[in-house]
């Protein structure tokens, strides 16, 4: 079975006494995801050393970063690469998050050298994807998407397209507390399997898990989850209340 991960994205938020009393409390309550899960906490770089040291020794919690850049070391102020992050023991790190496209002109093709180079360093991108609400309403989301997939990950071999997670994420249900419904969640994410069977045949594209992010709830997550195309959720203002957070850990299928 596939990876079925919750991963948390805090974005920029949180005192550094309130990061680590999150942690510690989701840590606490003493969830153990199963061999097939994974419990991931995206959080921004100064947070990084106490949220690996929050989650020492517990199987199946992993920490991420919320972006990196594309080259290894040099003269880049005020950047953070994937070789820092490695030394850190982080194993995630989060790309192309859709604000990050809107606020930093991040391109699919730089996002392509972004996956390069943690792929070459081992880390395990999220690779974000999804569509504004013109393409929606215009219903050209399946085009908008799957380019946003061709683009950045058509070039990389069958083995290592299976290291990426996909965080599909309709860029009009983040923030906004109007999730996708499930059947919108299950279309996009079974078209998103689609293109990508495609290009890498069908069992690889099983074998590449995809999450929905897009005001996921304690409340909606186990519904989201359960469907058979969606590994999981990448939740962002959720995350940030430890209680409904576990509870999403524990919709995991
Ligand atoms: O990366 C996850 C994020 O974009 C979703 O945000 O607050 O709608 O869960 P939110």
């Amino acid at each position: 079975m596939r990876k079925q991960i919750a991963a948390a994205n805090w974005k920029m938020n949180l005192t550094v006494d309130k990061a680590e009393t999150l942690i510690n409390d989701i840590v606490a309550a003493g969830i153990q995801p199963g061999q097939d899960q994974a419990a991931v906490f995206a959080v921004p770089f100064p947070y990084l050393q106490l949220a690996q040291k929050a989650i020492e020794g517990k199987h199946n919690y992993f920490i991420a970063a919320e972006n990196c850049y594309s080259k290894k070391s040099g003269a880049y102020t005020g950047e953070v690469s994937v070789e820092m992050l490695q030394s850190l023991g982080i194993q995630y790190v989060v790309l192309g998050h859709s604000e990050r496209r809107e606020y930093f002109q991040e391109s699919n093709q730089f996002l392509a050298e972004k996956l390069n180079i943690a792929l070459e360093y081992n880390i395990t991108p999220i690779f974000c994807c999804g569509e504004p609400l013109s393409i929606r309403e215009a219903g050209t989301q399946n085009e908008f998407v799957a380019t946003q997939l061709e683009e950045s990950l058509f070039h990389f071999s069958k083995d290592d397209i299976q290291k990426i997670v996909i965080a599909y994420e309709p860029i009009w249900a983040i923030g906004t507390g109007k999730t996708a419904t499930s059947e919108q969640a299950q279309e996009m994410h079974a078209h998103l399997r689609k293109v990508l069977a495609g290009k890498f045949g069908k069992e690889v594209a099983g074998n590449i898990s995809i999450l929905y992010g897009g005001s996921v709830k304690a409340s909606n997550a186990k519904e989201i989850f359960s469907q058979p195309d969606v590994d999981g959720g990448l939740v962002g203002g959720a995350s940030l209340i430890a209680d409904e957070f576990i509870t999403i850990i524990k919709s995991l299928k």
